[in-house]
């Protein structure tokens, strides 16, 4: 169920460029006049800043900083995408959540967010740093009608996604580091880690988890990873607003998820090659008996490494270690 206040926002921001009445916002909302002054008044203290005007009513100016289901959505121009915001201050992983909300059958396109993850999940079993306030830690629930074995394409949308969210701020390059790590300045800022839920040819759901680091310092970052990791902030060396980047990624993750369906995954493996890190370069590869090296050339239909074989052939790599750097 909604809340009074929940509903009170809804309204406020269907009327976003206007004024709207104390008198219509206590007919819609049932309760009595001094009770809609008094939800603004509690607006006003969680950041929310208001424009009443005799006889014309309420009006919205800026909505806070703060993450909460009402701000992520504020201004949010989406079709389909985090129409259901789960927002929490402090979890373990956002995986675990919107596992749980999967399961009791969260619409697709429900997002769950956090300030803070205690336990982040990272590829391979790996820890994911996720420090209060400092970046995107966020889930994101997909019910597509595709194969099990195309999941991974989407992980590599997510992938060219995020390089285009970052490639909008100035002087930022990002490269994605195969499979899907993005790379500014050769130092990862951002990762996806996708888990799937699926029968023998159908898929249930699929959680899209994405972190990305926006306003650590350098010693935010821990010592373990300083050497490799980086975020917007230490590259751009100015703070952004982590709301404003969550909006952008998700209308952008949209659009890119729909284009994908009509058009299917060449437009999305020709943005990904755009954006990859040493394609058309060599790169040493280690498998279980052999380490050489070759040229990068791309990546396949089911997101393997391709590269060029010594006689010029292209030659996919379904699991090998590559030394990137
Ligand atoms: C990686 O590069 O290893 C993937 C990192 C993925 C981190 C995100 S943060 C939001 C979501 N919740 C988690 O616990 N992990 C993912």
């Amino acid at each position: 169920m909604e809340s009074t206040r929940d509903r009170l926002i809804n309204l406020l921001a269907e009327n976003e460029d206007n004024f709207i009445s104390g008198q219509a916002l206590s007919e819609s909302l049932n309760i009595s006049r001094n009770a809609v002054w008094k939800h603004m008044k509690d607006l006003e203290k969680d950041g929310y800043e208001i424009e009443a005007k005799p006889r014309k009513g309420y009006r919205i100016k800026e909505n806070p900083e703060k993450l909460s289901s009402n701000t992520i959505k504020w201004g949010l121009d989406s079709k389909w995408i985090a129409k259901t915001v789960l927002h929490k201050q402090t979890v373990e992983s956002t995986q675990t959540i919107a596992h749980q909300a999967a399961r009791e059958n969260a619409p697709h396109g429900t997002i769950v967010v956090a300030d803070e993850q205690t336990n982040g999940k990272g590829r391979m079993n790996r820890t994911w740093h996720s420090s209060k306030d400092k970046g995107i830690w966020l889930s994101i629930i997909l019910r597509p009608e595709i194969p099990p074995n195309h999941a991974t394409q989407l992980t590599l949308l997510t992938a060219t996604v995020l390089a285009d969210v970052l490639n909008t701020f100035e002087n930022v390059e990002p490269l994605i580091k195969w499979p899907n790590d993005i790379l500014l300045n050769r130092k990862k800022t951002a990762g996806i880690l996708t888990e799937m839920q699926a029968e023998q040819d159908r898929i249930q759901y699929i959680l899209i988890g994405i972190g990305l680091n926006v306003n650590q310092s350098i010693s935010d970052l821990s010592e373990d990873i300083q050497h490799k990791a980086t975020s917007l902030r230490i590259e751009t060396k100015k703070e952004w607003s982590v709301k404003k980047i969550i909006q952008q990624l998700l209308t952008t993750f949209e659009t890119a998820y729909d284009g994908y369906m009509d058009e299917g995954f060449g437009p999305v493996k020709r943005k990904w090659e755009h954006y990859g890190f040493k394609i058309g370069e060599n790169i040493k590869i280690n498998t279980f008996n052999d380490n050489w090296e070759a040229k990068f050339l791309g990546i396949s239909e089911e997101g393997a490494l391709v590269t060029e074989s010594r006689d010029g052939k292209p030659v996919t790599l379904y699991s090998a270690e590559i030394n990137w750097f």
